[in-house]
């Protein structure tokens, strides 16, 4: 246990030394999730400080343009499927998952997969994923450029899968409205809460 808290300490240390390279901005956005994501975590008896990694891992990529994604992304063999070539923006969570995991180190697999399904989630997710996944959709600056997300953030308190659901019924109307296409995970992710209602 000592060594387990050693080790997530000392990755939080290693991980916020790489977000203040990031565009400010950017780090700016990181902060709000990972202060969203604790809070969260203490309200659903998630160890605050495995939320607060993930959530501060999970736009590590995100300032990388899409030609780095492509690149970078078959460097670490990460699977690309059409959407991902047609949107390589989707690889930036897949990304930083694989720098967390390999060169930082990080063995904690749902912290890992909070920051590598961050963007669409999928069936399955465990508390700290849904917990990242909400953080990133909902922090207060989000929040206060659309305010339709209230409906998500009213429900991030007491039910996380319905919070998720209420986003994906936005987002996925907003993509089908704007003729878009929609990740089959985010679909799969609302089928399978749809299902275990
Ligand atoms: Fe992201
Ligand atoms: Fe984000």
């Amino acid at each position: 246990m000592i060594n387990v808290t050693h080790q997530i300490d000392e990755l939080y240390d290693q991980v916020e030394r790489m977000v203040v390279s990031l565009p400010l901005s950017l780090q700016e956005h990181i902060n709000r999730t990972r202060d969203l994501a604790s809070r969260l975590g203490e309200i659903h008896g998630v160890d605050g400080k495995r939320c607060a990694l993930g959530a501060l891992s999970h736009d590590l990529a995100r300032h990388l343009e899409g030609s780095q994604l492509l690149i970078q992304s078959k460097e670490k063999n990460i699977p690309l499927n059409s959407y991902e070539l047609d949107s390589p923006v989707l690889l930036h969570g897949p990304l930083a998952a694989v720098w967390l995991e390999s060169e930082l180190g990080c063995d904690d697999e749902e912290v890992v997969n909070s920051v590598r399904y961050h963007t669409t989630g999928r069936p399955c997710m465990t508390h700290i994923e849904k917990i990242v996944f909400i953080a990133d959709k909902v922090e207060a600056e989000k929040l206060a450029e659309n305010p339709e997300l209230i409906l998500v953030a009213d429900k991030m308190e007491v039910d996380l899968d319905e919070s998720i659901l209420e986003y994906l019924k936005l987002r996925v109307k907003s993509l089908m409205q704007q003729k878009r296409v929609v990740h089959p995970l985010a679909l799969e992710t609302w089928n399978y809460l749809i299902q275990k209602e």
